[in-house]
């Protein structure tokens, strides 16, 4: 698998995480705020499963790459991105074609105030730069919760389009959720310089 080393955008970094940032993921994923979006509030994380569930994953045996923001260099949240074709039986749920060797995203920021104030937008930009121009990525996906429009339309600012509502899709607190499927495709998604340059 390819890393990455540091992406840097002005007063915005995304690097791999270590196992220093455990503590702080902790710190995230226990806080309601946070996990009513990405988790769910009856799943919060100890450091014990943070540890658990990440160690592989910086160890290279599960191939999920994670990476942590910092704005100001302060963690401010967290990024993973994975083959789709890693993951074929997830791939295959969402009937996401595995042909076109798709790219699969999740995030968060983990400190509420600092959500819709365009950071999540600014460090899709800097990972879509890398899975784009770096890996050659052709086609990126995601999924956001049916109701959740800030992360949807962070995602579409982007150049994320909505392909295909996936019922149930997941059980976030024991609801089973719609999800819709996001598609970003190299063509299609708005690079950080073109959006800099938009009056
Ligand atoms: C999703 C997330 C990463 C997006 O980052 P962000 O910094 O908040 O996103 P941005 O500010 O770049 O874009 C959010 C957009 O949604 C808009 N928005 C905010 N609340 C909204 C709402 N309730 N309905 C519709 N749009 C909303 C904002 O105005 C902004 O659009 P604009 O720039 O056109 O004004 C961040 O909000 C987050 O971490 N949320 C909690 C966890 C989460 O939902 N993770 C994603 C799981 S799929």
């Amino acid at each position: 698998m390819t890393g990455v080393d540091v992406l840097v955008d002005g007063d915005l970094t995304v690097r791999p995480m270590v196992d220093d940032d455990f503590a702080t993921m902790a710190g995230w994923l226990s806080d309601p705020r946070v996990l009513s979006w990405f988790g769910g509030r009856d799943r919060p994380m100890s450091l014990l499963d943070i540890t658990a569930k990440y160690t592989p994953r910086l160890a290279g045996t599960v191939p999920v790459h994670c990476l942590i923001a910092e704005y100001h260099g302060m963690p401010v949240g967290y990024l993973q991105y994975y083959r789709w074709r890693d993951f074929t039986a997830d791939a295959a749920a969402l009937r996401l074609s595995t042909l076109d060797n798709p790219y699969g995203m999740d995030l968060f920021i983990g400190r509420p105030e600092l959500w819709g104030a365009g950071l999540g937008s600014r460090m899709l930009r800097l990972v879509l730069d890398h899975l784009f121009g770096t890996l050659g990525a052709r086609r990126v996906a995601l999924s956001a919760m049916s109701h959740n429009y800030r992360a949807q339309r962070a995602y579409q600012k982007v150049g994320f389009r909505r392909v295909r509502l996936v019922p149930d899709a997941e059980v976030h607190e024991g609801v089973a959720r719609d999800e819709w499927l996001m598609v970003a495709d190299r063509n299609s998604y708005t690079h950080r310089d073109a959006a800099d340059a938009t009056p």
